[in-house]
């Protein structure tokens, strides 16, 4: 296994003779690392109406059961950012393999924005107005705990309100720069296990 140390290329002590040299920590490697990192999909949702927005993200992780409590990394760049300030909640939608369009609409791939990465999918509101998608594989409704701001990007977390539970299709993951799926859609099990003819 290749040893790529990003510490390796810092010096372990500056020179008494001259400035410290900023030598830059090797962000290619680290990214390179990542890919290699398979996440599951989710899309985040916040705001009303017109001012609906989100976004497509794999940082999601739950943080707590006791009190039951999620995070995930939000760039301050997003245009979800200030909504998700301002209304205070956002739903977290675990995507399944047949909602790869949903993921790409809301990474704003086809150039949409704000309420027009809600179309083609159905929506219904959370106990908190936070918008839950329909068919998803799970829904957490959740209310803004705590906005941490860390170099690009922002700490959410969010304390967990409501709990909706979907069906049991295969997972879409995010892996090596690409999407893939993990499992089998409920009908394909259904029909593999005999329980009904093709
Ligand atoms: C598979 C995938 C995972 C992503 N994960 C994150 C993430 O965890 N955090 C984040 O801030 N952006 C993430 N993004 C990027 C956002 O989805 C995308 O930048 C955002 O929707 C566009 O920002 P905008 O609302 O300013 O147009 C991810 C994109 C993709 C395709």
């Amino acid at each position: 296994m290749a040893v790529l140390s990003l510490a390796s290329s810092l010096p372990t002590r500056a020179p008494t003779s001259q400035p410290a040299r900023a030598i830059p920590a090797a962000s290619g490697d680290f990214r390179t690392a990542l890919r290699h990192l398979a996440g599951g999909v989710s899309v985040i949702t916040t705001g009303r109406d017109e001012d609906r927005t989100g976004l497509t993200v794999t940082s999601l992780s739950s943080l707590s059961a006791e009190p039951p409590t999620v995070m995930f990394g939000l760039n301050l760049s997003s245009s979800t950012y200030p909504i998700l300030a301002r209304h205070r909640s956002f739903g977290v939608n675990f995507l399944s393999a047949a909602q790869k369009q949903v993921a790409d609409r809301f990474a704003g791939r086809g150039g949409e924005k704000g309420p027009a990465r809600y179309a083609d999918a159905e929506w219904s509101e959370g106990r908190t107005g936070a918008p839950l998608l329909e068919g998803a594989l799970a829904a957490l409704d959740c209310e803004l705990e705590e906005l941490i701001e860390r170099h690009s990007h922002a700490i959410v977390i969010g304390r967990v309100r409501e709990v909706r539970l979907g069906s049991n299709d295969a997972a879409l993951l995010y892996w090596r720069g690409d999407y893939e799926r993990l499992g089998w859609m409920a009908e394909e099990a259904v029909t593999a296990l005999g329980l009904r003819s093709a």
